[in-house]
Order: structure tokens, then C-alpha cells, then sequence
């Protein structure tokens, strides 16, 4: 039952060098790991040591009505095969305990042994049927048993990755978002068929214990609470170290998300440059080292603790059987029940005591894993939340004019306003530009204006439409977006422009001669069908400019009534850079554009332009009007025209 701790494992780091010194051994101090300080955690660890048994025992009906609701979901037929099969397994293994009371009786009766044995016979015969039934029912209880494993499995994980592709974006700014769902990625999805598989466990436990139950009630009533007496403390010591390892573990998920965060810089392929250029190796390594020491401390006093919980229970359980036999034996001598019962009482103890610790195992598994896949049940039910409820109303399908009115927005966990009062209008047609120097809100403006993210206080509307009630997966219909931050797809360079949508070949290059990504794709190995991904056979690499041609085409492959430009140019060639311009200059086939760039040289013939600065739109109008106004607007593109001419 002692599990691993909880995945993404990251591998063991490697060193990036060939130095015989091959070493995390840190001479100087760990770097500070903010999140991690200790207290904070044990904090946490506290709250949930107050789990008792009760409540454990309180949890299991809820969570084994959670595992056959799944089950049924899976497959009603396994379902029913599985608890169908089980249930006559138990019933034939009373038949046989009972038959063996018969074969004991006939046995030690008074007379010759061969007719004694003779007379045994039936019972006998009775035994071996039962037993071969039993077997046979139980292999198919355990066939249907592993077949909903795969199913459920499957049903689990595209739930899971079906709520984060759908929560609003905003919940990826939330740091306990990340926690509840490393929790449930890590090892909550991957419970699911294993809290199904155990609660069966448990089921087929507690028919074995009713069956051998019924059969002990039948020889002698006090015999029943005694067995329980034997097995109980083993019961305790088993909740209860499963109760220290999940609370351990339930602490520890920061620290294991910070190892697996240094573990993806120093093993993927993306910073593995950076690692080197700026001999990152050390640093690295000695925040890995900070962490995984602190974590090994804790594992190992969770490792003493488990033990003697252990220690002490198996004594106990000791006892417990001592005490059992010495009853039977005390009900012997008195002649309570007579040696044929009594044999056949043991061989009830000792398959109900059989049963019962599978029970208790299966119970205090089920709780462990249960606890997990509460993880997996309370983040779907938090990421339920996370949706944009309510926001249902169809999208309008053209518009004449959008106009942001007095839109503030802060972003989760932040002190200060991305966007205070910001007011502008596009209208149908337009080519309107956003500028301001770093961090001014242009991209998060962009995104409240792509229904992205929602405002905290103002509207966006399209016409007289207010978006805050709009379904935001319709509105993103119209909408395409060439993000600064665009993502290097690892898909086929076909894929990286279509993104799934087959529009036919036509569309796809006209797209990709908008950005130049036809000169891209004309110089890969397989064309369209390039995989862009170097991790891969055969996959290609390409360039920054090479990509954000890609991205460029891909905004205008999606031909969407709202283009919005964020730092199109940045990466491109000057040749590349004018071509894309000029074409947006030309509004963009038609399109109405939102252009953000620090290229002021290229915003000179947008219809307006609205300049931000921290947050505030503080000047706007054409290019001739801001430069009349000698402000911002004035003052940067001066800086950039000197630049130019001198
Ligand atoms: N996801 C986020 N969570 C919290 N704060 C953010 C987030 N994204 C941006 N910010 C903050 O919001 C402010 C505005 O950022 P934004 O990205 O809109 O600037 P920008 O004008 O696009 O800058 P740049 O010219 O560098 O692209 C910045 O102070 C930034 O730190
Ligand atoms: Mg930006």
C-alpha cells in the first residue's frame, strides 16, 4: 500500500556538463523558495490531521456510490456482471462452510470409520461443488472486475482534460487553480479506476464476511463479536497511517510542483539553451536540492510514525485472536458446542477473519485512494465553477460598431489595475491601433476584447449588445487573434495554421502568403505535412520570424469578422514586416483590425489611434491630431523617426 508519492515524478536530474563532479551537493545556500517555507505547511497538514475514523467511515457510502455511479457510467453490463457474480460468490462460500459442518458431524460420530466416511460423502460432494462454484463465479467477477478498469480510466481523464480546455482563462492566473489541479492530474484522475476496482473489493469483502458471519450466528451467536475483536486494531493502525501519508502528501504538492518545474528546466528542450548560456546548472540544482532534501525529511519521520501505528495495531490484533480462541476453547470445555461445530467454527473464524482483512485493507485503500479521488472530484466540481456561467446569449453575428465603455480590469492575485477606465470604439471596417510602452494593458485590453477575460467593472458591446451575458466560446467564433505570446504548436505546420478546421488548400495558402509562411512551408522536407516539432522523428524546427509568420497566417486563416494584432512584426524581417502591413494598411482584405505595435512608423495610416499608459487611454485621434498634441504619442514616435534618420 505504500505508494509512491504523488506524480509527475521529475526525473533525476542529470548534470549538464561532463565534470566528474557530478553534483547537487550544495556548498552555498538554497535559493529562497518563497511558497515553501515549512510552517506553512505542517499549517496546512494540521487542519487535515483532524480526520477522524468516523468520518472515514461517514466518506465510504458516499464514495462507493461516487465509484459505482463511474462504474455504471463505463459500463452498466460489467457493472452488474461484476456485483451480480461477487454476490453469488459469497453465497456459495456459506453454502460450502455449512456443508463442511455436515461432512465434520457425520465424521465424528460414533462407529466405523469407513462408514462414518461413507456417510460423509454427500456433504463431502456438496463441498467440492460449492467450491468449484465458487471459484468459477469469482473469475468472472474478477474478468468483468478488470474490464472496467480501461473504461473508466478513459471516462475520467476526458472529463478532466474536458473541464481545463473550458474553464475561463482567468483561472489560470489562480495559483490554487494550478494546486487543486496538479492534485487532480497527478494522481486524482488516475484513482478513478482503482477507488471502482476496490470498492468492488470491498463488496466482495463484506458478502465473504456476511456469508461467514451467517455461518458462525448459525453455530453459536458469541463467536461473531469476538471475531471483530481480532481484527479491529489492525483496522486502526491501517486508517490511520493512510491518514498520515495523505495528509504528508496533501503538504507536500508545492514542493512537489516546484521540483517537477526545475525538473522541466533542466530536462526539456526549450530552456536546455538558456540552462547553458547563463550556467544555470548550479542554481538549478541547488533549488532541486533544497526541495528534495526538506521533502525527504518529512517522508522519512512519515515512515517512523507509519510503523509504529503499525506495530502497535498488529499487537493488538495479537491479542484479539488469542482471546477468540480461548473463548471457543472455554465453549468447548463446557460443552457449549459440540467438536463438529466447533471444527467447523474455526474454519468460519478463520475465513471470515480472511474476509474481514481484506475488508479493513480494502476499506483503509479505499480511503486513501478516496482521498485522492476527492481531489479529482473537488477540482471538476471547482473547475464547474470556473465557467462562464450564465453567459449563454447567442453572439451577434456582424457588428457596425464595438465600443468599450469604461472597462476596468485587475487580474487575479494582483494589487494593482491592468486597465482603469478605458473607453475606445472600433467601428465596421476600421484599422484601429493601440500603443503605449511595456506593461501600459494593450494585451490585456486585446484579450477583454476577444472574451478572454471578462472586465470587473464596464461594458463591451458589439452594437447594442452587452458581451458580459454573451457565450464567450460563440463570441471567440468571430474573432481571430494573432497573440505576442503565440504557441509553437507541435503539430504539422498544416495544423499550425488551420488549427483543425479544414477551410480547403485555397484557404490555407492564401493565409500563408498574407504572413510569408509560404516561403516557411516551401522550404520544409514535407511541406503542409511538416511536423513542427523537433522531439519528433522527422519534426522540423523553425526559426522566431519562421514562427511568427505561421502565427500571422493562422490569424488570417481564421477570417474573422474582428482581427486583433498583437505585435504581429515583432520577430519579422523588414521585407516580411512591410508585407504585412501594407496588407493590414489595406485593412487586412476587408477585415476590421486592431493593431497593436511599438512599429509607430506603420500605425501612421490607422483610422485612429488610441495611446495607453498604465492602464489609462490618455491620448487618442489620427496621427496627424496626436503629434499636433505633442504628448506620448509625439514623444515616442519622435524617438523612433531620430532613430530612423540619424
Ligand atoms: N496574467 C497576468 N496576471 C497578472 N498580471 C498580469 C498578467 N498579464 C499581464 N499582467 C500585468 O498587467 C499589466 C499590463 O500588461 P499587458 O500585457 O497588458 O501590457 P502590454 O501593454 O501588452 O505590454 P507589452 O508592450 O510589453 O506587450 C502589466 O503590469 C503586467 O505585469
Ligand atoms: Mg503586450
Amino acid at each position: 500500500m505504500a505508494d509512491t508519492p504523488s506524480e509527475p515524478r521529475s526525473p533525476a536530474p542529470r548534470t549538464a556538463d561532463d565534470s566528474p563532479s557530478p553534483g547537487p551537493v550544495p556548498s552555498e545556500p538554497a535559493p529562497e523558495l518563497g511558497e515553501l517555507t515549512f510552517s506553512d505547511w505542517h499549517a496546512h497538514a494540521e487542519k487535515l490531521v483532524g480526520i477522524g475514523f468516523l468520518t472515514i467511515a461517514r466518506r465510504l457510502p458516499a464514495l462507493v456510490a461516487h465509484a459505482a455511479r463511474l462504474a455504471w457510467l463505463a459500463s452498466p453490463r460489467d457493472t452488474v456482471t461484476t456485483i451480480v457474480l461477487s454476490v453469488f460468490g459469497g453465497v456459495f462460500t456459506a453454502f460450502g462452510l455449512l456443508a463442511t459442518t455436515g461432512v465434520l458431524s457425520a465424521l465424528f460420530e460414533a462407529g466405523p470409520t469407513p462408514e462414518r466416511v461413507r456417510a460423509a460423502l454427500p456433504a463431502l460432494i456438496l463441498v467440492g461443488v460449492a467450491a468449484t462454484l465458487r471459484t468459477l463465479v469469482q473469475a468472472g467477477a474478477g474478468w468483468a472486475q478488470s474490464r472496467l478498469d480501461p473504461q473508466v480510466s478513459r471516462i475520467a481523464e476526458e472529463r478532466l482534460y474536458g473541464l481545463t480546455g473550458r474553464v475561463e482563462l482567468a483561472a489560470f492566473d489562480d495559483p490554487e487553480f494550478h494546486d487543486a489541479l496538479q492534485r487532480a492530474r497527478s494522481r486524482g484522475v488516475s484513482m478513478a479506476d482503482t477507488v471502482v476496482s476496490t470498492a468492488v473489493d470491498l463488496l466482495t469483502a463484506a458478502i465473504g464476511i456476511a456469508a461467514a458471519a451467517g455461518v458462525l450466528g448459525v453455530l453459536h451467536p458469541v463467536l461473531l463479536p469476538l471475531l471483530a475483536l481480532a481484527v479491529l486494531p489492525d483496522a486502526w493502525a491501517a486508517v490511520r497511517s493512510a491518514r498520515m501519508r495523505y495528509t504528508t502528501m496533501y503538504a507536500l504538492i508545492p514542493a512537489h510542483r516546484r521540483k517537477w518545474i526545475i525538473g522541466e528546466l533542466l530536462a526539456n528542450r526549450e530552456p536546455a539553451a538558456e540552462v547553458r548560456s547563463f550556467t544555470m546548472r548550479g542554481f538549478l540544482m541547488r533549488m532541486y536540492d533544497a526541495v528534495s532534501r526538506a521533502e525527504q525529511s518529512i517522508m522519512l519521520s512519515l515512515a517512523r510514525r507509519q510503523t509504529v501505528a503499525r506495530l502497535v495495531g498488529e499487537a493488538l490484533g495479537g491479542v484479539g485472536t488469542a482471546v477468540v480462541y480461548v473463548a471457543l476453547g472455554l465453549l468447548l470445555a463446557a460443552g457449549a458446542v459440540p467438536l463438529a461445530v466447533a471444527g467447523a467454527a474455526v474454519l468460519a473464524i478463520r475465513s471470515g477473519k480472511s474476509s474481514l482483512e481484506n475488508l479493513m485493507y480494502a476499506t483503509n485503500r479505499l480511503y486513501e485512494e478516496g482521498l485522492y479521488f476527492t481531489d479529482f472530484l473537488d477540482f471538476c466540481a471547482d473547475a464547474e465553477t470556473r465557467m462562464s456561467a450564465g453567459r449563454t446569449a447567442p453572439a451577434p453575428s456582424s457588428f457596425e460598431r464595438i465600443a468599450v465603455d469604461d472597462v476596468t480590469f485587475t487580474y487575479p492575485g494582483s494589487d494593482t489595475p491592468a486597465l482603469r477606465g478605458v473607453s475606445i470604439h472600433i467601428d465596421r471596417g476600421e484599422v484601429v491601433a493601440l500603443v503605449g510602452e511595456n506593461g501600459s494593458g494593450k494585451t490585456t485590453l486585446a484579450k477583454i476584447l476577444s472574451g478572454l477575460y471578462a472586465p470587473d467593472g464596464g461594458h463591451v458591446r458589439w452594437d447594442g449588445t452587452d458581451l458580459a451575458g454573451v457565450d464567450p466560446d460563440r463570441l471567440r467564433e468571430h474573432i481571430a487573434v494573432i497573440a505576442q505570446d503565440h504557441t509553437r504548436w507541435p503539430l504539422t505546420a498544416r495544423h499550425n495554421i488551420d488549427m483543425g478546421t479544414d477551410k480547403g488548400e485555397a484557404a490555407l495558402v492564401a493565409a500563408a502568403e498574407v504572413a510569408g509562411a509560404d516561403q516557411v512551408v516551401a522550404g520544409l522536407p514535407y511541406g503542409y505535412n511538416t511536423l513542427l516539432d523537433r522531439r519528433f522523428k522527422d519534426g522540423q524546427e523553425l526559426s522566431g520570424g519562421q514562427w511568427q509568420r505561421i502565427a500571422v497566417a493562422r490569424g488570417f486563416h481564421r477570417d474573422a469578422l474582428l482581427l486583433i494584432c498583437d505585435e504581429p512584426t515583432a520577430a519579422l524581417d523588414a521585407r516580411a514586416e512591410h508585407a504585412l502591413f501594407e496588407r493590414i494598411r489595406r485593412h487586412a482584405d476587408g477585415r476590421t483590425v486592431l493593431l497593436i505595435t511599438h512599429r509607430l512608423a506603420s500605425v501612421r495610416y490607422a483610422d485612429r489611434i488610441y495611446v495607453l499608459d498604465r492602464g489609462k487611454v490618455t491620448e487618442h485621434g489620427t496621427h496627424a491630431r496626436l503629434m499636433d498634441l505633442g504628448g506620448l504619442y509625439a514623444e515616442l514616435y519622435g524617438l523612433q523617426a531620430r532613430a530612423y534618420s540619424a
